[in-house]
């Protein structure tokens, strides 16, 4: 096994009504003057919006709220935040939502923090972070991990960018994780979830470690089926507390990097859905589902062993040559994400296919102008990233 550094403070208050004990929890962590975000609307037509001020105002905090949350998190709004937070005096961020709107208030926090620096600039490499306050978030979907990551991923819509930044200032001091805050969720939403929960085991489970990692595979391999064997359920009936409890406490380990421990993490596919967010503003979860199977098909010679593994595991596949299991394990996991209603290639996301110039295009951005390489399991650089497009470009 290879060495690591794990700490992932994040503090999880699980369970139904989980979020009754807002009031007391943050003012553990100093909080006085709490500045709430929120998205499009969906905590107000629940009512979770203004529960959660009933708790703040009986628990004695002070809040302002900031909505408008986009899928796919602006950094104009980040912007309007950071000015109104500063404005509010707020020394505390909560995030009431899904990943967009827990990505924007990380932002929000890190810019209010750091008032004499435009937010971007943390992002783009420019401006180094070195301080933030404390935020948290309710949970109202199971997908980003962003709950306890120590990642955040915004878009500059002047840009046409979407990018993640990573950092131990990243993980919120707390996550309030109630499932049935996301029984509300639209079907698309819970499947892209689910898309991504899986996706953040898988990019950590192919990576170019050799050394034997048993714990972390074991950890990862039941993440896996539990999410899988849980998405049946919830997607017949999102209202089954069981299954959404496995799909939201999976969600907040997937993403915790407690999967990679020892092995790393690759995250090729991501970087290659984050431009097709960026510049076509595709959901997340659906950007996954539809590289990945050609990622895959791309890639796994590299370590055919690997690849039969995640067969056998996964699926039992025991028949075969080793490149045959292989190749049933991914012809599979397509099966899966099908199956679950997700696109499998970029025809299927985008509703059509995509020009030469369009990929050239795509390759350039995940490649910041084919200057970097993606991922480590086998490292994709511009001229892979183009060949990976063109896989997945073909229905
Ligand atoms: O905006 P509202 O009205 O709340 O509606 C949202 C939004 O339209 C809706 N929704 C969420 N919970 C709901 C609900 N509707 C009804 N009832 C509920 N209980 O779902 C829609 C999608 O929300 P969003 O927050 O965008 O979804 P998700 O949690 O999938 O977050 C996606 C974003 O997270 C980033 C993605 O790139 C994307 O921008 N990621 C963040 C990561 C991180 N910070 O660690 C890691 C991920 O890999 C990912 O990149
Ligand atoms: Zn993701």
């Amino acid at each position: 096994m290879q060495g690591f550094d794990f700490k992932c403070p994040t503090e999880v208050v699980f369970g139904a009504h989980a979020e009754e004990r807002i009031a007391e929890k943050l003012r553990a962590y100093g909080a006085a003057r709490v500045f709430i975000v929120y998205g499009g609307g969906s905590v107000i037509r629940t009512g979770l919006l203004s529960h959660i001020e009933r708790l703040l105002t009986a628990g004695g905090l002070a809040f302002r709220v900031l909505g408008g949350v986009q899928p796919n998190p602006r950094v104009s709004l980040v912007r309007e935040g950071v000015r109104e937070a500063i404005a509010f005096g707020a020394n505390f961020i909560l995030a009431v939502g899904g990943g967009s709107v827990i990505d924007s208030a990380k932002a929000i926090a890190h810019g209010a923090s750091n008032p004499e620096t435009d937010v971007w600039d943390f992002w783009t490499g420019r401006a180094k972070l070195e301080k933030t306050m404390p935020f948290g978030s309710v949970l109202t979907l199971a997908a980003a991990g962003s709950e306890t990551s120590d990642s955040a991923v915004l878009t500059n819509e002047d840009m046409q960018q979407k990018l993640g930044l990573n950092t131990a200032l990243n993980r919120p001091v707390i996550a309030f994780l109630n499932p049935e805050l996301a029984f509300t969720a639209p079907k698309r939403q819970i499947v892209c979830g689910i898309s991504d929960i899986l996706m953040h085991t898988i990019e950590r489970y192919f990576t170019n470690v050799k050394q034997p990692n048993v714990f972390s595979d074991r950890v990862a391999e039941s993440l896996l089926t539990t999410v899988m064997d849980a998405s049946h359920t919830a997607v017949k009936n999102p209202h089954d507390y069981d299954a959404m409890s496995e799909i939201m406490w999976c969600g907040s380990v997937s993403h915790c990097n407690l999967t990679e421990l020892g092995r790393g993490k690759d995250f090729t596919v991501h970087r290659l859905g984050h431009p097709l967010s960026a510049r076509y503003d595709a959901t997340h979860g659906a950007t996954l589902t539809a590289l990945w199977p050609s990622w895959a098909a791309y890639v796994y010679k590299d370590d055919a062993s690997r690849f039969a593994q995640f067969a056998k595991r996964l699926f039992g596949i025991t028949d075969g040559t080793e490149e045959e299991r292989a190749r049933a394990g991914i012809a599979h996991m397509k099966a899966y994400f099908e199956e679950l209603g997700m696109p499998a290639n970029l025809p299927a996301l985008l509703g059509h296919p995509l020009g030469k110039a369009d990929i050239e295009r795509l390759a350039d951005d995940a490649t910041a102008g084919g200057t970097k390489k993606l991922g480590s399991f086998h490292p994709i650089a511009k001229k892979e990233a183009i060949a990976i497009y063109t896989l997945a470009n073909q229905a």
